[in-house]
């Protein structure tokens, strides 16, 4: 495959809906066929990053207007480090969250999701963002018992109710809805057949 410009994939969604499986499935086969990928995911392990990660216990310290702003930080390291490089040299970029995340998850804190959208013009739009949707007790019981887990304060059950219709009133060019209320294989196929549909691929 040769292209002159790389292509952004992204997996988004509520937490525990298989994203980060299916992410490495897709980096798997795109590896096989000698293709050069890039995986990544945010919030990132950088500084904001992990700033970000210290609010899981407890978000209330922090205004919802400076939460915003440590996730735009954040991607915007991730974008010059990470991003825009990998990209100008061709690469398939993977990634495990993006601003769809930040339009979904804090629109439903309470902040304007066309203003989030509006501060994320700094970042690359995605050739294909795949959106995985499944109820939302299916996903608090993949966390809670398959990865032993317990919800931090983004994973609360009547939040992610309000994440889920942010994400679904969102009508974005690049978005592609998955149903991830089905077995692995089947959703690993759906995301084949989406990815391997986008121009420039085959
Ligand atoms: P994860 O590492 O398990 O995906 O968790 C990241 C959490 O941060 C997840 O609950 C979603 C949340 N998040 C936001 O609230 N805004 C964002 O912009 C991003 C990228 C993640």
């Amino acid at each position: 495959m040769t292209k002159a410009k790389g292509l952004l994939i992204v997996f988004e969604g509520t937490d525990g809906t298989g994203k980060s499986t299916q992410l490495n499935l897709l980096a798997q086969v795109l590896e096989k066929k000698g293709i050069d990928v890039v995986s990544s995911f945010e919030p990132t392990n950088g500084v904001y990053g992990q700033k970000i990660r210290a609010l899981y216990s407890n978000r209330k310290e922090t205004s919802r207007e400076d939460e915003l702003e440590l996730f735009l930080a954040d991607r915007k390291e991730h974008v010059e480090n990470l991003i825009a490089p990998a990209l100008a040299s061709g690469k398939v970029v993977l990634l495990d969250r993006y601003y769809l995340s930040t339009i979904a998850y804090q629109g439903a804190a309470g902040l304007d999701p066309a203003d989030i959208l509006a501060r994320n013009t700094f970042a690359p739009e995605p050739d294909l963002a795949l959106l995985f949707h499944a109820p939302i007790e299916t996903g608090v019981t993949r966390i809670t018992e398959n990865r032993g887990d317990t919800l931090n304060d983004f994973e609360k059950e009547d939040y992610l109710r309000k994440v889920q219709i942010q994400f679904e009133e969102m009508d974005l060019p690049c978005i592609k809805r998955i149903d991830a209320n089905r077995s692995i294989e089947k959703i690993h196929q759906d995301v084949l057949r989406l990815v391997f549909t986008l121009p420039g691929m085959k």
